[in-house]
């Protein structure tokens, strides 16, 4: 469990106590560690989610990963937040996959947010938001597109999409929020749409098969139209 001491992380012990795992909590440092001390772990270990080196060797013989990239404001650093969301999950995905495909089992679980469905969006209330949800989609187009290409083997890959959570994340703005999930329910969403065969989880969404249909089918057909060899009319039109 990477990010396992933070406000989603410290949930998942108690979420994966259920199944028959070991445990290892990755954690930050010794703060993390003081924090999941007493959630039942069978281990625990500390890296920095910016260095490949320390990722790879927090996931050692990992055969289930699920990373919660730790929560940043839409303002915060540029580098550390393309970083550790976008980039980290790549990192790890490279370091536990070679493992559980030659054991011949495993799962990856990633976490990125429901902002991710909706770049291009205007809506004014949601927060100033460009870098977070670009880097929230990188994960989601990585790890759904992976889903597709594991196919077929016996790993599993899911990626859980929460909407409003209700942590300390931008100032603490979720917890008052009726529609804020709480981290728990964040927590074992992702476990329960594993074992599902989801290979998207978004906890709060009934009807959930039907609009991701619907969703690739838009993007399909924008795909397919899009590739032709010929200007689309309105760049050849003269008046443009
Ligand atoms: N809250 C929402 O409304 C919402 C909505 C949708 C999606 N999400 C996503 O859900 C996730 C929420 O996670 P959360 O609330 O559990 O996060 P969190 O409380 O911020 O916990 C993150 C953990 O990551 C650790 N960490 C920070 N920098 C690190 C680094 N460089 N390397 C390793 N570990 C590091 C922190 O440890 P230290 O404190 O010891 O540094 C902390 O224990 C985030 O990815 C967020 O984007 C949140």
């Amino acid at each position: 469990m990477v990010g396992a001491a933070g406000s989603c992380g410290t949930h998942l012990p108690r979420a994966a106590r259920r199944a028959p795992f070991r445990a290892r909590a990755v954690v930050h440092g010794p703060t993390g560690r003081r924090r999941v001390a007493g959630l039942g772990v069978h281990e625990v270990s500390e890296a920095d989610l910016a260095d490949p080196d320390a990722v790879r060797q927090a996931l050692e013989n990992a055969d289930f990963v699920y990373m919660i990239p730790p929560a940043f404001h839409p303002e915060e650093d540029l580098f550390t937040l393309l970083t550790l969301h976008a980039v980290a999950p790549v990192q790890l995905v490279r370091a536990a996959l070679p493992g559980m495909l030659s054991a011949e089992e495993g799962a990856v679980v990633t976490v990125a947010s429901l902002l991710a469905f909706n770049a291009g969006g205007a809506d004014p209330r949601l927060p100033r938001r460009t870098l977070y949800l670009a880097a929230e989609a990188a994960t989601l187009g990585f790890t759904r597109t992976l889903a597709g290409e594991l196919a077929g083997t016996p790993v599993r890959v899911q990626v859980v999409c929460p909407g409003v959570v209700a942590t300390d994340w931008n100032n603490g703005a979720g917890r008052d929020l009726p529609w804020a999930m709480s981290p728990e329910d964040v927590a074992s969403a992702g476990l329960a749409g594993l074992r599902l065969g989801e290979a998207v989880c978004v906890p709060g969404l009934e009807g959930q098969a039907a609009a991701l249909d619907a969703l690739l089918a838009a993007g399909t057909a924008l795909l397919a139209g899009g590739n032709r060899p010929a200007l689309a009319a309105r760049y050849t039109d003269s008046r443009a």
